[in-house]
Protein backbone atom coordinates (compact mmCIF):
# COMPACT_ATOMS: atom_id res chain seq x y z
CA UNK A 1 0.00 0.00 0.00
CA UNK A 2 0.98 3.60 -0.52
CA UNK A 3 2.87 5.45 2.55
CA UNK A 4 5.17 7.84 1.09
CA UNK A 5 2.43 10.97 0.55
CA UNK A 6 3.16 14.51 -0.60
CA UNK A 7 1.12 17.62 0.43
CA UNK A 8 0.63 21.02 -1.59
CA UNK A 9 -0.63 23.57 0.50
CA UNK A 10 -0.57 23.97 3.96
CA UNK A 11 -3.89 25.66 4.86
CA UNK A 12 -7.42 24.70 6.20
CA UNK A 13 -7.64 21.29 3.60
CA UNK A 14 -3.82 20.45 3.33
CA UNK A 15 -2.72 19.78 6.84
CA UNK A 16 -6.04 18.27 7.52
CA UNK A 17 -5.09 15.52 5.10
CA UNK A 18 -1.88 15.66 6.08
CA UNK A 19 -3.22 14.85 9.77
CA UNK A 20 -5.28 11.61 8.30
CA UNK A 21 -2.55 10.36 6.31
CA UNK A 22 0.21 10.73 9.40
CA UNK A 23 -2.14 9.18 12.21
CA UNK A 24 -2.32 6.04 9.24
CA UNK A 25 1.84 5.39 9.65
CA UNK A 26 2.16 7.33 6.34
CA UNK A 27 5.52 9.31 5.65
CA UNK A 28 4.02 13.05 4.96
CA UNK A 29 5.82 15.94 3.17
CA UNK A 30 4.32 18.88 3.77
CA UNK A 31 5.29 21.46 1.46
CA UNK A 32 3.20 25.26 1.10
CA UNK A 33 4.44 28.34 -1.07
CA UNK A 34 4.47 30.37 2.36
CA UNK A 35 7.06 28.31 4.74
CA UNK A 36 5.74 30.59 7.49
CA UNK A 37 2.20 28.82 7.14
CA UNK A 38 3.46 25.74 7.21
CA UNK A 39 4.94 26.17 10.52
CA UNK A 40 1.66 28.25 11.43
CA UNK A 41 -0.54 25.19 10.69
CA UNK A 42 1.61 22.00 12.37
CA UNK A 43 1.57 24.54 15.28
CA UNK A 44 -2.18 24.42 15.41
CA UNK A 45 -2.33 20.73 14.53
CA UNK A 46 0.08 20.23 18.15
CA UNK A 47 -2.48 22.31 19.76
CA UNK A 48 -5.19 20.38 18.30
CA UNK A 49 -3.73 17.12 19.25
CA UNK A 50 -2.92 18.35 22.71
CA UNK A 51 -6.96 18.93 23.05
CA UNK A 52 -7.41 15.34 22.33
CA UNK A 53 -4.85 13.93 24.94
CA UNK A 54 -6.57 16.25 27.24
CA UNK A 55 -9.65 14.53 26.51
CA UNK A 56 -8.30 11.22 26.85
CA UNK A 57 -8.68 10.42 22.87
CA UNK A 58 -5.24 10.17 22.12
CA UNK A 59 -2.10 9.75 24.34
CA UNK A 60 1.63 11.68 24.48
CA UNK A 61 2.91 9.23 21.77
CA UNK A 62 0.25 9.03 19.63
CA UNK A 63 0.88 12.78 19.05
CA UNK A 64 4.80 11.87 18.98
CA UNK A 65 4.67 9.69 15.93
CA UNK A 66 2.04 11.86 14.39
CA UNK A 67 4.01 14.47 14.19
CA UNK A 68 7.17 12.84 13.20
CA UNK A 69 5.33 11.31 10.34
CA UNK A 70 5.01 14.85 8.87
CA UNK A 71 8.03 16.79 7.35
CA UNK A 72 7.98 20.39 6.16
CA UNK A 73 9.94 20.54 2.96
CA UNK A 74 10.62 24.38 1.50
CA UNK A 75 11.41 22.87 -2.54
CA UNK A 76 9.34 20.86 -4.74
CA UNK A 77 12.18 19.19 -5.83
CA UNK A 78 12.34 17.59 -2.47
CA UNK A 79 8.94 15.49 -2.99
CA UNK A 80 11.19 13.65 -5.39
CA UNK A 81 10.02 9.92 -4.26
CA UNK A 82 6.93 10.09 -3.13
CA UNK A 83 4.29 8.00 -4.17
CA UNK A 84 1.14 9.78 -4.44
CA UNK A 85 0.89 13.96 -4.46
CA UNK A 86 -1.99 15.31 -2.99
CA UNK A 87 -2.49 19.43 -4.11
CA UNK A 88 -4.73 21.50 -2.00
CA UNK A 89 -3.13 25.11 -3.14
CA UNK A 90 -5.56 27.83 -4.36
CA UNK A 91 -8.53 27.20 -6.38
CA UNK A 92 -7.56 28.24 -9.54
CA UNK A 93 -6.49 25.70 -12.51
CA UNK A 94 -3.34 28.01 -13.78
CA UNK A 95 -2.02 27.57 -10.51
CA UNK A 96 -2.45 23.90 -9.85
CA UNK A 97 -1.56 23.41 -13.66
CA UNK A 98 1.57 24.83 -12.97
CA UNK A 99 2.56 22.61 -9.64
CA UNK A 100 1.85 19.24 -11.33
CA UNK A 101 3.97 20.22 -14.51
CA UNK A 102 6.80 21.01 -12.13
CA UNK A 103 5.94 17.82 -10.00
CA UNK A 104 5.52 15.71 -13.54
CA UNK A 105 9.33 16.81 -13.91
CA UNK A 106 10.60 15.75 -10.43
CA UNK A 107 8.54 12.74 -9.54
CA UNK A 108 8.91 9.66 -11.75
CA UNK A 109 6.14 8.25 -13.91
CA UNK A 110 4.24 6.04 -11.58
CA UNK A 111 3.46 8.79 -8.95
CA UNK A 112 -0.17 9.47 -9.07
CA UNK A 113 -0.98 13.14 -8.94
CA UNK A 114 -4.73 13.95 -6.81
CA UNK A 115 -5.50 17.48 -6.35
CA UNK A 116 -8.58 18.38 -3.52
CA UNK A 117 -9.93 20.77 -5.79
CA UNK A 118 -14.08 21.80 -5.19
CA UNK A 119 -14.86 22.50 -8.13
CA UNK A 120 -12.08 22.41 -10.90
CA UNK A 121 -12.51 19.74 -13.85
CA UNK A 122 -9.60 16.83 -13.07
CA UNK A 123 -9.56 16.35 -16.73
CA UNK A 124 -8.23 20.31 -17.71
CA UNK A 125 -6.04 19.90 -14.48
CA UNK A 126 -4.19 16.72 -16.29
CA UNK A 127 -4.53 18.21 -20.04
CA UNK A 128 -1.37 20.19 -19.70
CA UNK A 129 0.72 16.74 -18.61
CA UNK A 130 2.40 14.21 -20.58
CA UNK A 131 1.23 11.70 -18.66
CA UNK A 132 -2.49 12.24 -17.21
CA UNK A 133 -3.45 8.72 -17.16
CA UNK A 134 -2.14 9.39 -13.21
CA UNK A 135 -4.23 12.70 -12.51
CA UNK A 136 -7.27 12.25 -10.20
CA UNK A 137 -9.35 13.98 -8.06
CA UNK A 138 -9.29 13.34 -4.53
CA UNK A 139 -12.28 15.63 -2.55
CA UNK A 140 -11.76 15.50 1.18
CA UNK A 141 -14.59 17.31 3.36
CA UNK A 142 -13.49 20.19 5.90
CA UNK A 143 -12.69 19.31 8.15
CA UNK A 144 -10.79 16.54 6.52
CA UNK A 145 -9.93 14.45 9.87
CA UNK A 146 -13.46 14.11 11.02
CA UNK A 147 -15.83 14.14 7.52
CA UNK A 148 -15.98 10.85 6.49
CA UNK A 149 -16.95 11.11 3.04
CA UNK A 150 -13.89 11.24 0.13
CA UNK A 151 -14.84 11.67 -3.67
CA UNK A 152 -12.67 9.75 -5.87
CA UNK A 153 -12.66 11.39 -9.02
CA UNK A 154 -12.04 10.27 -12.50
CA UNK A 155 -10.87 12.63 -15.33
CA UNK A 156 -11.36 11.57 -18.89
CA UNK A 157 -8.02 10.01 -19.00
CA UNK A 158 -7.47 8.87 -15.70
CA UNK A 159 -6.42 4.93 -15.37
CA UNK A 160 -8.67 2.24 -13.77
CA UNK A 161 -5.82 1.18 -11.44
CA UNK A 162 -4.46 4.43 -10.52
CA UNK A 163 -8.57 5.28 -8.67
CA UNK A 164 -8.56 1.86 -7.12
CA UNK A 165 -5.60 2.40 -5.62
CA UNK A 166 -6.41 5.62 -4.58
CA UNK A 167 -9.66 3.96 -3.20
CA UNK A 168 -7.66 1.32 -1.52
CA UNK A 169 -5.65 3.90 0.37
CA UNK A 170 -8.72 6.09 1.77
CA UNK A 171 -10.77 3.57 2.92
CA UNK A 172 -7.19 2.25 4.74
CA UNK A 173 -7.44 5.94 6.46
CA UNK A 174 -10.89 5.20 7.61
CA UNK A 175 -13.01 7.20 4.70
CA UNK A 176 -15.82 6.48 2.83
CA UNK A 177 -14.57 6.36 -1.30
CA UNK A 178 -17.58 7.90 -3.89
CA UNK A 179 -16.60 6.86 -7.38
CA UNK A 180 -17.32 10.50 -9.22
CA UNK A 181 -16.86 12.08 -12.87
CA UNK A 182 -15.28 14.56 -13.67
CA UNK A 183 -18.35 17.00 -13.58
CA UNK A 184 -18.87 20.45 -12.32
CA UNK A 185 -19.02 20.44 -8.70
CA UNK A 186 -18.86 16.68 -9.09
CA UNK A 187 -21.36 15.00 -7.05
CA UNK A 188 -21.82 16.51 -3.40
CA UNK A 189 -21.01 20.75 -4.33
CA UNK A 190 -23.24 20.11 -7.23
CA UNK A 191 -25.96 18.99 -5.13
CA UNK A 192 -24.46 22.06 -2.55
CA UNK A 193 -25.11 24.73 -4.75
CA UNK A 194 -28.83 24.99 -4.76
CA UNK A 195 -28.35 25.00 -0.59
CA UNK A 196 -26.41 28.04 -0.24
CA UNK A 197 -28.00 29.73 -3.43
CA UNK A 198 -32.03 29.11 -2.11
CA UNK A 199 -31.13 30.24 1.97
CA UNK A 200 -28.97 33.72 0.06
CA UNK A 201 -32.21 34.32 -1.87
CA UNK A 202 -34.60 33.53 1.16
CA UNK A 203 -32.34 35.74 3.29
CA UNK A 204 -32.51 38.57 -0.20
CA UNK A 205 -36.05 38.34 -0.12
CA UNK A 206 -36.19 39.25 3.66
CA UNK A 207 -38.04 36.38 4.49
CA UNK A 208 -36.22 35.17 7.24
CA UNK A 209 -33.36 35.95 9.05
CA UNK A 210 -29.88 33.95 9.09
CA UNK A 211 -30.84 32.53 12.74
CA UNK A 212 -33.76 31.12 11.40
CA UNK A 213 -32.80 29.88 8.17
CA UNK A 214 -30.03 28.03 9.69
CA UNK A 215 -32.12 26.47 12.35
CA UNK A 216 -34.51 25.29 10.21
CA UNK A 217 -32.00 23.21 7.80
CA UNK A 218 -30.58 22.13 11.25
CA UNK A 219 -33.28 21.17 13.42
CA UNK A 220 -35.41 20.32 11.03
CA UNK A 221 -34.15 19.02 7.71
CA UNK A 222 -31.32 17.58 9.93
CA UNK A 223 -28.04 18.90 8.39
CA UNK A 224 -25.33 18.75 11.03
CA UNK A 225 -24.87 23.09 10.59
CA UNK A 226 -27.01 25.29 8.11
CA UNK A 227 -25.98 26.85 5.07
CA UNK A 228 -24.67 30.33 6.59
CA UNK A 229 -22.64 28.64 9.25
CA UNK A 230 -21.51 25.86 6.71
CA UNK A 231 -20.43 29.00 4.66
CA UNK A 232 -18.66 30.59 7.32
CA UNK A 233 -16.79 27.52 7.85
CA UNK A 234 -15.95 26.63 4.86
CA UNK A 235 -14.52 30.81 3.91
CA UNK A 236 -16.82 32.72 1.77
CA UNK A 237 -13.37 33.13 -0.14
CA UNK A 238 -13.22 29.75 -1.13
CA UNK A 239 -16.90 29.08 -1.49
CA UNK A 240 -17.85 31.38 -3.98
CA UNK A 241 -15.44 30.75 -6.37
CA UNK A 242 -16.61 27.67 -6.38
CA UNK A 243 -19.97 28.83 -7.06
CA UNK A 244 -18.90 30.86 -10.21
CA UNK A 245 -16.73 27.64 -11.42
CA UNK A 246 -19.92 25.18 -11.22
CA UNK A 247 -22.19 28.32 -13.04
CA UNK A 248 -20.21 28.92 -15.76
CA UNK A 249 -19.01 25.47 -16.26
CA UNK A 250 -23.18 24.65 -16.53
CA UNK A 251 -22.85 26.97 -19.43
CA UNK A 252 -24.83 29.47 -17.47
CA UNK A 253 -27.45 27.01 -16.59
CA UNK A 254 -30.00 29.88 -14.08
CA UNK A 255 -30.57 27.27 -11.52
CA UNK A 256 -26.70 27.58 -10.86
CA UNK A 257 -26.40 31.59 -10.64
CA UNK A 258 -24.52 32.87 -7.75
CA UNK A 259 -25.76 35.46 -5.22
CA UNK A 260 -24.72 38.63 -5.37
CA UNK A 261 -24.60 38.58 -1.59
CA UNK A 262 -20.83 36.50 -1.45
CA UNK A 263 -19.20 38.28 -4.24
CA UNK A 264 -20.02 41.62 -2.35
CA UNK A 265 -18.93 39.86 1.21
CA UNK A 266 -15.90 38.28 -0.54
CA UNK A 267 -15.05 42.19 -2.51
CA UNK A 268 -14.79 43.85 1.41
CA UNK A 269 -13.02 40.80 2.19
N1 LIG B 1 -12.01 24.92 2.68
C1 LIG B 1 -12.85 23.95 2.34
O1 LIG B 1 -13.91 23.76 2.97
C2 LIG B 1 -12.51 23.01 1.21
C3 LIG B 1 -13.14 21.77 1.16
C4 LIG B 1 -12.80 20.87 0.14
C5 LIG B 1 -11.87 21.25 -0.83
N2 LIG B 1 -11.28 22.48 -0.77
C6 LIG B 1 -10.28 22.81 -1.80
O2 LIG B 1 -8.98 22.57 -1.24
C7 LIG B 1 -8.05 23.51 -1.79
C8 LIG B 1 -7.42 24.30 -0.67
O3 LIG B 1 -8.43 24.95 0.06
P1 LIG B 1 -8.15 25.51 1.54
O4 LIG B 1 -9.46 25.86 2.11
O5 LIG B 1 -7.25 24.58 2.30
O6 LIG B 1 -7.35 26.85 1.19
P2 LIG B 1 -6.40 27.70 2.15
O7 LIG B 1 -6.44 29.08 1.61
O8 LIG B 1 -6.71 27.48 3.58
O9 LIG B 1 -4.93 27.08 1.88
C9 LIG B 1 -4.32 27.12 0.64
C10 LIG B 1 -2.81 27.05 0.87
O10 LIG B 1 -2.17 26.89 -0.40
C11 LIG B 1 -0.98 27.65 -0.38
N3 LIG B 1 -0.60 27.92 -1.77
C12 LIG B 1 -1.16 28.80 -2.64
N4 LIG B 1 -0.53 28.71 -3.83
C13 LIG B 1 0.43 27.76 -3.71
C14 LIG B 1 1.40 27.21 -4.57
N5 LIG B 1 1.51 27.63 -5.82
N6 LIG B 1 2.21 26.23 -4.10
C15 LIG B 1 2.09 25.79 -2.84
N7 LIG B 1 1.22 26.29 -1.94
C16 LIG B 1 0.39 27.26 -2.39
C17 LIG B 1 -1.33 28.91 0.43
O11 LIG B 1 -0.15 29.52 0.93
C18 LIG B 1 -2.23 28.32 1.52
O12 LIG B 1 -1.49 27.95 2.67
C19 LIG B 1 -8.83 24.36 -2.80
O13 LIG B 1 -8.69 23.81 -4.07
C20 LIG B 1 -10.26 24.24 -2.27
O14 LIG B 1 -11.22 24.45 -3.30
C21 LIG B 1 -11.56 23.37 0.24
Amino acid sequence: MISKIAVLGAGTMGIGIAEVAAAHGCQVKLFDINQTLIKTAIDGLSARLDKRIDKGKINISDKKSLLQNITAVDELSKLKGCELVIEAVLEKLSVKQNLFKQLEQICGEQTMLASNTSSISITAIAACLQHPERVLGLHFFNPAPIMKLVEVIAGVKTEQNVLAQATELVTAWGKVAAQAQSTPGFIVNRVARPFYGEALKIYQEQMADIQTIDTCMQDAAGFRMGPFRLMDLIGIDVNFPVSKTVYHAMYEDPRYRPSLLPSEMGAAG
